[in-house]
């Protein structure tokens, strides 16, 4: 008897002039970047909450409080990654991720492999399992105006059944 489970992931950044802007671990050419405690990449965040969620392991903020200097200027992938290895030890495997980011500029869709790719590395996932979509918002609100970066993520976890071990048997 296998389980299933889904767990949701958003999170928000202020745009800043002079920061880098990271997303999925992958640092996008851009004039300007996000700013937070971490290295600030919105969708690592939003996915790290998503698996956080799916496993009812809390959020991002309680395993990686942004009062902690031990997190300044860390790379989220490390937060993305401890948030997997709770999962696996608790006996779930991801089935698939499905994310959005929000950012009104630059162009994202050129990035669009690079940054599967390192989140499914991340994730010890098939590229296949994992999605990253873009969107602008049409100029309305706060991301439409240029001011913030938003991500959302939704994650999929099975526990009593390995996806890739289900393949591979057939
Ligand atoms: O927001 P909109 O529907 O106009 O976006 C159209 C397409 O532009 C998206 O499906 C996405 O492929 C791409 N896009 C992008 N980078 C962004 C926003 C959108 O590559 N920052
Ligand atoms: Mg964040």
């Amino acid at each position: 008897m296998s389980e299933i489970r889904t767990g949701l992931g958003w999170d928000n950044h202020r745009i800043a002039p002079g920061r880098p802007l990271i997303l999925g671990g992958v640092t996008i050419p851009s004039e300007f970047g996000l700013e937070g405690h971490s290295d600030a990449d919105v969708l690592a965040h939003a996915i790290t909450d998503a698996i956080l969620g799916a496993a009812a392991l809390g959020d991002i903020g309680m395993h990686f409080p942004d009062t902690d200097p031990r997190w300044k200027g860390c790379d989220s992938l490390v937060f993305l990654r401890h948030a997997y290895e709770l999962a696996v030890e608790r006996g779930y495997h991801i089935l698939n991720v499905d994310s959005t980011v929000i950012l009104e500029r630059p162009k994202l869709k050129d990035y669009r492999e690079a940054i599967r790719q390192r989140l499914a590395d991340t994730l010890q996932l098939e590229l296949d399992r994992m999605s990253v979509k873009f969107k602008t918002a049409e100029k309305v609100g706060p991301v439409g105006e240029g001011r913030s970066a938003e991500a959302q993520a939704i994650v999929t976890l099975v526990r009593g059944l390995s996806p890739f071990r289900a393949q591979t048997n057939g």
